[in-house]
């Protein structure tokens, strides 16, 4: 937990942004697997975390801004919780820890709403992922659980994004800190990737490594010689020489700053002539987007200068063809590359996304693309100093999208269908690292950089 400080200071931001009413803020409650008492591992809302601190589960916070009142409300463990689970702190000292006056049982919840309302105080909160905290809301305030998001305050949703977008000093230090068990966590990978080995068994390794130093894993890594599918999770498959390794995997840090980073291994060693094409044309478009990233500049205008980076070179390597604007203008790219070139990051790994990526990426000067491809993109906004942003492009070969758009003719001016053959059963490449804007420009998180210049990856397999 942060300084109690940093909560108070944080709450009475979003006081001062709302200007009235009550707002509820939900923390999670614990999740069953398959029996009730067989929990997933509990994962406090980061939202939840960020104005509140504590990481117990069952738990709501409440701000009425009118009064300027401010309570937790949570129910006290029993005996019995004490026998199965160890002593936890009273939500009264948990309330006191961040900084909070008043504390109240969850009982008592419907009570402060009711009051709330009758006195024409306007109930603000947040669109909602869980269903567990949907039936909550709905019997709170009276929608119908499913609901959440339509009824949810965009006032409030703005005032969050624009306090979380901003990473303050401490902020920044735990995602460093993510970074370096990201760091170990590829380095890894990396190290155990060979012929024979299944992919299950490397991505636990890394998993257990993440869950060791850090918190947990920031995601379930996507680990596959089958790159091309976006989120390719590990199968007992053993890895292949002369195929690669994808590895897109994160930690979180104690206070659950993600770290979000994508490498590709060769699994014999070394990169064969086809695969050295296309690593070359990601790895230029990953360099470009850190010289270019800097506070003012469109994310938008950055995804669309890398897309056109892997045009130019998909078109050296004769799989492409035309005028590179012309094909990135018509999405003929995105055959290659179908996805948004990388997102926020924080708390969560894709930054604030239940709160509705239109208000965390985009603004009324930049809207979501309708383009397929473009559409994925989570962000498109001016950047600011403090925006953290991760730098992912890639390059793709999906079977059944070339089969897809070769039959329908698709963007024929722009693409060497018979070229692309050749390539049918590459995989994919990307590569992730995660920056932050500056006052000038930006730095990429993190002290050590895992390597990824061609000549650097073969030379860490060989040592
Ligand atoms: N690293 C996985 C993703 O960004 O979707
Ligand atoms: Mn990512």
């Amino acid at each position: 937990m942060f300084a109690k400080d940093i909560y108070v200071a944080r709450r009475n931001e979003l006081k001062q942004k709302m200007e009235s009413g009550l707002i509820i803020l939900f923390g999670n409650n614990d999740a069953s697997t398959n029996y009730p008492a067989n929990t997933y591992r509990f994962r406090q809302d980061s939202t939840f975390l960020y104005y509140f601190g504590q990481k117990r589960d069952g738990l709501v916070g409440v701000i009425d801004v009118d009064n300027n009142r401010e309570y937790l409300i949570g129910n006290d463990i029993d005996i019995d919780d004490i026998i199965w689970m160890g002593y936890t702190p009273s939500v009264a000292d948990l309330a006191a820890e961040v900084g909070v006056e008043h504390s109240a049982p969850m009982s008592e919840l419907q009570k402060i709403v009711n009051s709330a309302k009758s006195m024409g105080q306007q109930i603000h909160f947040l669109p909602q992922y869980r269903h567990d905290i949907m039936i909550q809301l709905s019997d709170l305030v009276g929608i119908h659980p499913l609901t959440t998001k339509d009824n949810a305050s965009v006032k409030l949703i703005k005032a969050i994004v624009d306090m979380r977008a901003i990473k303050k000093p401490e902020e920044v230090e735990e995602l460093k800190k993510a970074a370096d068990i990201g760091y170990l966590m590829h380095t890894t990978a990396m190290k155990e990737c060979k012929p024979g080995v299944t992919e299950k068994y490397v991505a636990g390794i890394i998993e257990g490594i993440a869950m060791s130093l850090g918190e947990k894993y920031s995601f379930q890594s996507i680990l596959s010689m089958h790159g091309e599918i976006q989120h390719g999770y590990p199968s007992t498959r053993p890895m292949e020489a002369g195929r690669l390794m994808l590895c897109d995997a994160g930690a979180e840090s104690m206070e659950h700053y993600c770290s979000d980073n994508t490498r590709v291994t060769p699994i014999s060693g070394k990169f064969t002539m086809q695969q050295r094409g296309i690593y070359s044309a990601v790895e230029a478009a990953h360099d470009w987007v850190i010289e270019n990233s800097k506070p003012g500049i469109k994310w938008f205008d950055i995804h669309m200068g890398a897309c056109r980076i892997i045009t130019d070179h998909l078109k050296q390597l004769g799989l492409m063809k035309g005028n590179t604007d012309d094909a990135v203008a018509a999405g003929a790219h995105a055959m290659f590359m179908p996805h948004g070139l990388g997102h926020m990051m924080g708390m969560d790994v894709h930054d604030m996304e239940g709160l509705g990526q239109v208000y965390v990426g985009f603004d009324d000067e930049v809207r979501p693309s309708t383009q397929f491809g473009t559409n994925c993109l989570r962000c498109g906004r001016r950047l600011q100093p403090g925006f953290v942003m991760t730098d992912e492009p890639g390059c793709y070969f999906i079977p059944h999208l070339i089969d897809l758009w070769k039959g329908q003719g698709m963007h024929k001016d722009f693409i060497n269908y018979d070229e692309v053959e050749k390539y049918r059963n590459f995989g994919g490449v990307r590569l992730e690292d995660d920056i932050i804007i500056t006052q000038t420009g930006c730095e990429v998180i993190g002290d050590k950089i895992i390597p990824y210049h061609i000549d650097d990856v073969e030379a860490f397999i060989a040592r």
